[in-house]
């Protein structure tokens, strides 16, 4: 183990201090079960502490252990997980659930845990040193933050060699100090709470009298990132269409990012498609029924990790008889209700459906 210069060792052990002093209660932060680590940690990519919390309680309230997840149809999680976004993430952990029981139990070790579905090196990092108090680096923004402000490193720290000096600083860390927990989820806790975005607290910062971007009054331009991608437009149509049975409904094929939840019938537009001829030619292609276009009742407006969806929502009736069959896209369709709770609906599905929920009435009176 290199040995940690002495700066390390005073940072190191202000930071352990301060999150000992200072951390949330954090129901996560009460557990050293691998298995609920890696849960909380999945759920916390891209989603809020605050609308984490609840969803972690109930998904561990129907399933404690990692063998009780493993044993659960996979549909089931997704219903769980449903308004988090990100559905990805909640397949890898089921998948991965089923890996460790399949292994007899969680790997111990950073790439034992990296061969585990859906787990990169901030997920096994952060698993092998919050549950296994082992010395890794579980580098997310905050922490590329936190440590790009102290050091005052001008990279870009979210990639190439700005990524590896931060993490080379968080790993000075750990080698300083021995509780590995601490370090990993003081240096998250900094990001969160003190060493924020805009108008850091550097006055309660335990690392203030060092900080080179405080010394040199530079945090508002640290940490350089490079500029983000914007996201692609697309342009939508969606149709509801109602049978005495509730609203048709389909349910996306594959493994993407919405794949295996259920959605009301719907498809993008072809450019310079108008939204009624795009809606007859979705309707045919995805479902094989033959409609007319009714009233548009509103527009949806929906953001994908890269793209910004904007959907034209339009009521259908049909043409002749009903018999519809899932086409490109979809494994399955049927009629079910816009409240179903047996059905796992992505976040965007459910604002459709609010839709479906308005024009319910009517929608059943003048079906086919
Ligand atoms: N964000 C990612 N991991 C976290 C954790 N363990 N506690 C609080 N926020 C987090």
């Amino acid at each position: 183990m290199p040995h940690p210069d002495g700066a390390a060792q005073r940072d190191a052990d202000a930071l352990v201090a301060w999150y000992r002093a200072n951390r949330r209660d954090l129901p996560w932060r009460r557990t050293r079960d691998p298995y609920a680590i890696l849960l909380s940690e999945l759920m916390l990519q891209q989603t809020r502490v605050d609308t984490v919390v609840p969803y972690y309680g109930r998904f561990l309230a129907e399933w404690p252990t990692v063998g009780a997840l493993a044993a659960a149809p996979e549909e089931d999680v997704l219903r769980a997980w449903a308004g988090l976004g990100y559905y990805r993430r909640a397949r890898n952990l089921h998948a991965a659930a089923r890996a460790v029981v399949a292994a007899g139990g969680f790997p111990r070790t950073v790439d034992g845990l990296l061969s585990l579905p859906g787990v990169g090196p901030y997920t096994a990092a952060a698993v092998a040193s919050i549950a296994f108090d082992l010395p890794a680096a579980a580098v997310d923004g905050n922490v590329q933050r936190v440590i790009s402000r102290r050091h005052g490193l001008t990279a870009d720290p979210a990639r190439g060699d700005g990524l590896r000096v931060v993490t080379r600083r968080a790993l000075d860390l750990h080698d300083a100090a021995a509780d590995a927990s601490s370090v990993t989820q003081g240096l998250m806790e900094l990001g969160a709470t003190v060493c924020v975005p805009r108008a850091p607290r550097c006055d309660a910062c335990p690392w203030g009298a060092v900080c080179v971007a405080h010394r040199d009054g530079t945090t508002a331009e640290l940490p350089r990132l490079a500029p983000k991608i914007p996201p692609t437009a697309v342009s939508a149509v969606v149709g509801l269409l109602a049978g005495p049975d509730g609203v048709l409904v389909a349910r996306r094929s594959g493994s993407g990012l919405l794949g295996g939840l259920w959605e009301p019938i719907l498809g993008e537009r072809e450019q310079g498609e108008a939204p009624e001829p795009a809606l007859v030619r979705v309707f045919a292609e995805r479902v094989g029924v033959d409609v007319v276009v009714g009233e548009r009742v509103g527009e949806v407006r929906h953001r994908f990790t890269h793209r910004a969806w904007t959907g034209s929502v339009h009521r259908a009736h049909a043409v002749g008889d009903v018999i519809p069959h899932p086409g490109p896209g979809y494994d399955a369709v049927r009629f079910a209700h816009p409240g179903a709770r047996d059905l796992a609906w992505s976040t965007l599905a459910r604002k459709l459906l609010g839709y479906a929920s308005i024009v319910a009435e009517p929608l059943a009176a003048d079906g086919p």
